[in-house]
């Protein structure tokens, strides 16, 4: 086949492809990195002292007994991972309308919390305050009638949050989206001393679908009444995000993220181009599961897609990436 030769003089010289030609190329000019350090793992927990019961929305992730989640703190430190986020899986008798186990200083969170720091100081501990995991319509806040209660639930998760420093926690993780929480909690911790807690603020947190096998995990799906969109954000928004960014900072937060990931990049993006703080992302259950079921129905090539995924928070403005694909990716680049 003869080819015919264009005149390519209108490019001038620029040619993009040339730092693209080669392995040592592309890895001299690349434009963000990615290490074990970028990851928070978050982990399911369970009420017994040891054992792993799979979650069959989520492949590869399990409901951990005591023993094995120390274990899994310990290899993720190893892994060179800075921090675990801790999910609670409730027993039915714990659960009640007002979540008021939130509070109690024996609750799953907090035993989980003190063995882990017990056996494993250096890893990071964040806990997340809301009531959901607690409560027996499912809901993050306090309910009357159809409403959900803003200050009332404040009250609680402010008792929530002592509760979990005291047990050790050194990240409190707001995730229930009520109006004024993170100033509420941050005046609570450092009436206590405890001015050194950090804040991660769900900042943004959006009504969203992928939220399911999540709450598979922590079995508050099948009891939820209606939706959360009184509380959580309307995907449709983006300057509203930035609002409620800045209203966290404002109150003292420390770190604020977006959730979902994958989805909402354009404001990781955008946080990041407004913000001069530290910015997390929660690659959440659904987009793992996603990536995970392609993997096995042999849509995607699953490593490859994990990366991917990975690179894109990086490459949006990320600081810190919540993934449930934390310790297989630190594994792949560690190796
Ligand atoms: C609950 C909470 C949720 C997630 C983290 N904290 C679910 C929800 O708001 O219903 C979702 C995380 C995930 O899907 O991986 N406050």
């Amino acid at each position: 086949m003869a080819f015919v030769r264009h005149d390519m003089d209108f490019l001038g010289g620029r040619r993009l492809r040339r730092l693209r030609q080669a392995q040592w190329s592309r890895a001299m000019v690349r434009e963000t990195s990615l290490t074990p350090s970028d990851f928070i793992y978050p982990i399911f927990v369970m009420d017994a002292p040891e054992g792993r019961q799979p979650i069959h929305t989520m492949p590869g992730q399990s409901r951990l007994g005591l023993r094995d989640a120390v274990e899994v703190a310990r290899e993720a430190r190893d892994l060179g991972i800075p921090a675990l986020a801790i999910f609670p899986n409730t027993q039915d008798d714990r659960r009640s309308e007002d979540g008021g186990e939130a509070l109690n200083p024996d609750n799953l969170t907090c035993r989980v919390l003190r063995a882990i720091k017990d056996a494993v100081p250096e890893v990071g501990l964040v806990s997340d305050v809301a009531l959901d995991p607690y409560t027996t319509h499912g809901h993050d806040g306090v309910m009357a009638g159809e409403v959900i209660l803003n200050d009332e639930t404040v009250e609680i998760l402010v008792g929530q949050a002592l509760n979990q420093t005291r047990a050790g926690s050194d990240v409190i993780a707001p995730s229930d989206m009520m109006d004024g929480r993170v100033g509420a909690i941050r005046r609570a911790l450092d009436g206590e001393g405890h001015t050194d807690t950090l804040i991660m603020a769900y900042s943004a947190k959006y009504a969203s679908s992928f939220y399911g096998p999540f709450r598979d995990a922590i079995s508050s799906g099948n009891r939820l009444k209606g939706d959360k969109r009184t509380y959580q954000m309307d995907y449709a928004n983006s300057d509203e995000a930035l609002r409620e960014a800045e209203m966290d900072l404002d109150e003292g937060a420390d770190i604020i993220m977006v959730k979902p990931g994958m989805p909402y990049l354009d404001i990781i993006r955008r946080f990041k181009d407004t913000f001069n703080a530290p910015i997390a992302a929660y690659q959440v259950s659904g987009e793992y599961a996603m990536i995970e079921m392609g993997a096995k129905a042999g849509i995607v090539d699953r490593d490859a897609a994990m990366m991917e995924s990975l690179f894109a928070f990086k490459r949006a403005g990320c600081d810190t990436i919540l993934t449930y694909f934390a310790m297989d990716a630190a594994r792949k680049l560690g190796a």
